[in-house]
């Protein structure tokens, strides 16, 4: 509990040197509810179990995957940090069984995955022939952990064409050759939700194709719910899919 106490002194003065005092009111509100539950024993207990399993993945394939990383103790230079979840990754069964429900034929689609942090979805995805796979993670510290972890998988690869991008979601551009796999592990709040999910609508009316958003802990699935264009396949606590449905080729 000390060192609980500790952790939090530490995250509340560098927020406060770098965000001020309102912005660290807005992000104390943003993740009081996350704060309280992290203090009951059981969830802790699963924590322990969690980071056991992220270092037994690690383990395994010579990566650096597991355990969270606070966005107070990230490098990150956007506004949007404000709006941001914390590092964490995706566990491995959580990932297959999500890729499963969405019932795809990988080899059509590009998947990018938003707030990719140390690359553990890529890692992951690079085991399946899609045809290209992206990951987007605005923090350089983790941008570059995740290259490193690419350099030196030793898991299964059957998708060569991947790409680490260092930016702000909110400012990237869908790739437009070919149908769309996005990946969503709860990456940030509506503010910048939006902006992703007015970008890929915009993407989508340019050039009509088939996408698919797999949404993992889906705290602002409402953005999505409002898209005219998606159509919601899937949707419980902890996983939303929409789905365009297959788009007709346009007649040129
Ligand atoms: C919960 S982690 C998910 C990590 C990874 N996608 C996975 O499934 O293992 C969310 C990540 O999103 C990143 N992130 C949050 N806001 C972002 C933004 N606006 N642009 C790019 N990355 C962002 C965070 O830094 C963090 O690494």
């Amino acid at each position: 509990m000390r060192k609980l106490l500790a952790q939090l002194v530490r995250h509340a003065r560098r927020s406060l040197a770098k965000r001020g005092v309102l912005g660290t009111l807005v992000l104390v509100v943003a993740s009081s509810g996350a704060l309280v539950n992290n203090l009951r024993p059981a969830h802790r207990h699963a924590l322990r179990m969690q980071r056991q399993m992220d270092r037994g993945f690690d383990q395994k394939y010579h990566v650096d995957t597991a355990g969270t990383v606070s966005q107070g103790s990230l490098d990150v230079r956007s506004r949007n940090q404000l709006f941001a979840t914390r590092y964490e990754p995706i566990r491995d069964v959580d990932f297959a069984t999500l890729l499963a429900d969405a019932g795809l034929h990988y080899p059509d689609y590009t998947f990018v995955d938003l707030g990719s942090g140390k690359g553990r979805a890529v890692l992951l995805a690079a085991a399946l022939p899609f045809r290209r796979i992206v990951g987007v993670e605005f923090s350089p510290r983790l941008d570059a952990v995740a290259r490193a972890n690419l350099e030196h998988y030793t898991g299964e690869r059957n998708c060569t064409d991947i790409e680490l991008v260092c930016m702000d979601a909110a400012r990237y551009d869908f790739p437009e050759d070919s149908p769309l796999v996005l990946y969503l592990y709860n990456p940030f709040e509506r503010p910048v939700m939006q902006q992703v999910a007015d970008r890929l609508a915009a993407s989508h009316a340019r050039r009509p194709r088939r996408m698919l958003v797999l949404y993992f802990t889906p705290h602002c699935a409402a953005v999505w719910d409002e898209l005219a264009f998606l159509e919601k396949k899937l949707d419980s606590d902890s996983l939303c899919i929409y789905d365009t449905g297959e788009v007709a080729p346009a007649v040129t």
